[in-house]
């Protein structure tokens, strides 16, 4: 099987300053640099060729590089993302990606978070939420036409992004967080919801070995997803959890 590639990006020292909606929660570096070191081996061992992007101790939510650049079949949406304080993260990415895909920018006064961009087969479902705008999402939609792709937007409450909220199993089939997105919007999938109590715990990775990555904190939403056949595999990744990060945030997976 031919290898594809995952973009990630290494923790920086500064990465217990990372935004999060709620309080300041106590980040051990240490072990968040443990949990990174596992994700990467995951990826590898799921047959990920992976590309780790150097780190930036002037952003310390650089390792949730997803935001920063979504990847369709023919181009790559280099984002502007809704935190200021997260412009800067963009370039080093669309870098490692000039060279797999031909780059679309978001300009301003278009904002998007790549966490809010759920693409499924031909269609990408984007977020409304507070870090991805009208306009970002316009623009957006456009790059995606191009790549044969239609858009449409989804309002989304209670989490950070889309993809806190929603997340794929497989092509039919979506987790979805109880009370966080209109389900009328995805009619046609089949919606197993997140076990209410892990709402902001339960994530997944959809990896290229057909298994499903899954957060070892919400065992009864990994426990409903397994009851179904799927393979899952589960990880700890807390000290990302603490600052509203989850499974897809911490790469960028892409076919050559
Ligand atoms: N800490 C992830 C974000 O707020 O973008």
């Amino acid at each position: 099987m031919e290898e594809d590639l995952a973009l990630v990006r290494a923790v920086p020292d500064s990465f217990p300053e990372a935004l999060v909606r709620g309080p300041r929660p106590h980040i051990d570096l240490d072990e968040a640099r443990a949990q990174h070191g596992r994700y990467v081996r995951t990826l590898v061992d799921a047959g990920y060729a992976v590309d780790v992007i150097a780190t930036d101790e002037n952003h310390p939510d650089c390792p949730f590089v997803e935001d920063v650049a979504v990847v369709l079949e023919h181009v790559a949406v280099v984002t502007r993302p809704g935190a200021a304080s997260r412009r800067g993260e963009a370039e080093p990415v669309a870098a490692s990606l000039a060279a797999h895909r031909t780059l679309r920018r978001i300009e301003p006064p278009g904002t998007l978070d790549g966490g809010d961009v759920l693409t499924i087969g031909d269609q990408c479902f984007v977020g409304r939420s507070a870090r991805s705008n009208a306009d970002g999402i316009r623009q957006f939609a456009r790059f995606a036409a191009e790549d044969g792709r239609a858009t449409t937007p989804v309002d989304v409450s209670g989490v950070l992004h889309l993809k806190s909220a929603v997340s794929c199993l497989d092509d039919q089939t979506l987790l979805v967080g109880p009370g966080t997105v209109p389900e009328t919007m995805f009619a046609g999938f089949t919606i197993i919801p997140k076990v209410e109590s892990e709402i902001h715990l339960a994530s997944t990775l959809r990896m290229r070995n057909g298994r499903l990555l899954m957060t070892a904190n919400a065992p009864g939403t990994a426990e409903r997803v397994a009851s179904r056949g799927v393979g899952v595999d589960l990880i700890d990744m807390s000290e990302f959890q603490a600052v509203d990060g989850g499974l897809t945030c911490l790469s960028i997976l892409l076919s050559n």
